[in-house]
């Protein structure tokens, strides 16, 4: 059975539920960690790396969330900043992965994002958005992060 007939079998509001199970919100119940949430804007903050928050930083590769930012220290030892919103459907599950040089993976549907916020494998064709990629400033053990 062909997929339009597969829904048109099961009736519009079956169908409907088939085809966009997450339109609105998807709850924990759905299996999907994370929330769906406005990817952050006016981004301007601090990060001090002597405190405990930033103890994730001290090792290349690791990183912290902060402000539904992503501050990661990659593989280089440079610190690069995006949002934990994902490009994709808005959810807050972007993560920095410190494997094949380093980059940014939501695995909500496993889009992964380069260091430069371009996209690395496509979802979802009808969303081809970049993920939001910060500034970050070192200045003796303060990091900034910023627009
Ligand atoms: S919301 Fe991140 S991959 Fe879909």
């Amino acid at each position: 059975m062909e997929r339009k007939q597969f829904l048109k079998s099961l009736g519009a509001g079956a169908a409907f539920a088939v085809t966009f199970p997450c339109l609105g919100s998807c709850s924990k119940d759905d299996g999907v960690e994370g929330d769906i949430v406005e990817e952050p804007t006016g981004v301007d903050f601090t990060i001090d790396l002597t405190s405990p928050e930033a103890a994730d930083l001290a090792e290349n590769g690791g990183f912290i969330l902060k402000n539904l930012v992503v501050v990661a220290r990659n593989l280089e030892g440079n610190f690069v900043a995006a949002s934990q919103v994902c490009s994709h459907q808005s959810y807050d599950e972007v993560r920095f992965v410190d494997q094949e040089g380093g980059f940014f993976y939501c695995d909500v549907h496993g889009s992964r994002f380069a260091q430069d916020g371009s996209n690395l494998n496509q979802v979802d064709s009808k969303t081809p958005k970049p993920l939001k990629i910060y500034q970050t400033a070192l200045e003796g053990n303060i990091l900034r992060v910023f627009e």
